[in-house]
Formats: C-alpha cells, structure tokens, sequence
C-alpha cells in the first residue's frame, strides 16, 4: 500500500484548521487543533515562512548521495527562511523514531523524514497524527497499509531505476549467448531503495535466463561495505562478469576491490550502478564504471514547496516522483564540468 495515489488526508485537514481557522471560536480552533497554540494561530492569520518549524529526520550520511541530500534540504529551508530542526539517524530506525517523537514534543508544525527501512513505522507516524502534526516523507517509501499518516511521498521510482539498469544490461550483452555472470550489491537491508532497485533489476534481466544473479549481498550503501562485500564474491565468483550495485558509493568499492584483485574495473568486470554523484560521475569517465542510473538527491526545494503548501491548508500531491536520467561515459564527461554535486 505504499505506493499511492489518493485524496489529502485527515491530518492535513486537521493541520489546516489548527492553523487557519479563521471563521471559528477561539475555543473550537483550540479543540480542533489538538495541541498546544492552534487557538493563537487561528486568531492571527496564515504562518509567515519565519514562523514555521519543520523537524527533519535524515538517514544517516552513509553515501556521496545523502551528504548532497542533505546540504540541498539545509540550503533550501535556509533560502526559504524556514527554521529546520536536523537530525542525523546514523542508519539507525530506532534513532529516527527518537527524533520523531521529539519533533513530536516539541510541536513542530511539519515532520519531514526519509525511511531508513520501509517497515515498522505506524505507530510512530499514528502518534504524529494524533498530534495534528502532518508528516512529509522524502526520498524513501514506508511500507504501511494507511496511507493517511503521511501527506506526501516525495522521490525517486526505485522499481524504475533497477529497470533501467537492467535494460542498459541486457542491451550489454545482446549478442553475447554465454551466461552472464552477476554480482549484485544490495544497499540496506529493508530500505525501499534495496528491495525496489533488486525487484526492478530482477524483472528485467530475469526475462533471459543467460543473466544469472550468482552472489547478491548487503554493502550497506557504504564505500567500504561494497569494497568488503565485493573482495568476499570476487574470490567465491572467479568467473564474474559484471557487478550491478545500488548505489555509486558501493560501486566505488567494488573499483578498489576489483582493482587489489589484479583486474580491470569496467573491462575484466563491468560495473553498473545508480545515483550520479561526482565520485561516481568522475569513475564513469574514467571507464571504471560503465553505466550510471540517475537518483537525484536535490530534493529541497520541492520539499519546501510541500511543506508551505500543508502548513498553508492547499492540496498536495500524494505521490510525487523525480525526474531523471541515465548516464554512459560520454554523457558523463559532458555532465561532469556542470554537476552540483
Ligand atoms: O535512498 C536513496 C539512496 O540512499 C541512494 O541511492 C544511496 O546512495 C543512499 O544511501
């Protein structure tokens, strides 16, 4: 139930007469509010973007891609005089859901978080709308059968971005009939990013049996967790012939692996990852990664957009997904010189 289409939900429409009852008695804004300040709000008017709170709750800083992630959501609050309140989860749910009943106690008036994992999130988020405090999810899905507990999901089609690099694979290896041999480097266990980018992969390479998944593992995201994993299926997979990981920072390990192994990355092994930071964009030109799908983490000014937009009462889309695109070594050394991160 966790991808969606649908009408606002009731806490939008809760916020929105906390904040905006203007017709009511002070009394009845204060009922209807549910929390502290809602009468106060009434009486004045629509929130200034200076009397906005937004409480952000972040993954972690595990990649290239979430430290520009991050540095794009701070950039924008601070343009939009919007105060953020930051916190960094260190790949770590229970962290996350700390921060949330924080935000929760401290009645900001938008809660804004990206998922570590896609489960295990209705209680939390059912405390949030008991509060009359709309939460925006960004980046990653939760996977949750009441879609009211959320206003928003603002991101990426991971199921795509898997199809994509499955699709740039098998057009690879169109005229080879040899099995092609693939390891696959899963990002966190339980994050939509890992189960949707497999799904989307497997779906496409899945339809010629040639393609064979030979050693799929957790690399975390990390740099270092996709060098380590990548060291162990190399030495227990002498024959492969391509790595597919979620994310550039994984791939990256894999280089250096692939590399200490006395092999040439993007030859004696191909490499196809996904995001398209510079890391990942400089080793694409290079020829050591040979296909990048684009994830793209500038996701702050869409998310102010969002949150004005609750905080004001107006309609938001459900679902909101981002555009982007793919990269071979040619589009990357044209991209690189312009790229913001
Ligand atoms: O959720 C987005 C993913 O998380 C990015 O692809 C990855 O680099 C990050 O850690």
């Amino acid at each position: 139930m966790r991808r969606v289409n649908g009408a606002r939900s009731g806490t939008a429409r809760n916020h929105a007469a906390r904040v905006f009852g203007v017709a009511a008695t002070a009394a009845l804004a204060v009922a209807l509010s549910g929390c502290a300040g809602g009468g106060e709000q009434a009486a004045s008017g629509p929130k200034d973007a200076g009397d906005i709170v937004v409480g952000f709750a972040q993954v972690g800083a595990e990649s290239g891609w979430r430290t520009a992630n991050t540095k794009d959501i701070q950039r924008a609050f601070e343009d939009a005089g919007i105060e953020l309140k930051f916190s960094d989860a260190q790949q770590k749910q229970e962290n996350q859901i700390k921060a949330i009943r924080s935000y929760i106690t401290q009645q900001v008036d938008v809660i804004a978080f990206s998922p570590v994992v896609e489960t295990g999130w209705d209680a939390v988020l059912k405390e949030a709308k008991d509060a009359g405090i709309p939460v925006v999810l960004t980046d990653r899905a939760v996977d949750s059968e009441d879609d009211t507990l959320y206003e928003s999901f603002l991101g990426s089609d991971f199921i795509e971005e898997g199809k994509k690099a499955g699709q740039w694979v098998v057009d690879e290896y169109a005229d080879q009939t040899e099995p092609v041999e693939i390891i696959q480097l899963e990002g966190t266990t339980g994050a939509a990013p890992a189960i949707d980018r497999a799904e989307g992969f497997a779906e496409v390479v899945g339809a010629d049996e040639k393609f064979q998944v030979v050693a799929s593992q957790t690399g975390d995201f990390t740099r270092a967790g996709g060098k380590q994993v990548a060291e162990a299926l190399l030495k227990s997979n002498p024959g492969v012939d391509l790595i597919y990981a979620h994310n550039d920072d994984m791939g990256l390990g894999a280089i250096e692996a692939i590399e200490a192994a006395g092999m040439v990355p993007g030859q004696d092994i191909k490499i196809v990852t996904v995001d398209a930071v510079k890391d990942g964009m400089t080793a694409l030109s290079e020829g050591k990664i040979n296909f990048i799908v684009e994830c793209s983490p500038l996701l702050g000014d869409q998310l102010v957009d969002i949150v004005t937009k609750v905080v004001a009462g107006e309609d938001v889309e459900k679902r909101i997904i981002t555009e982007e695109t793919t990269f071979t070594q040619e589009q990357a050394v044209e991209a690189l010189p312009d790229r913001q991160y």
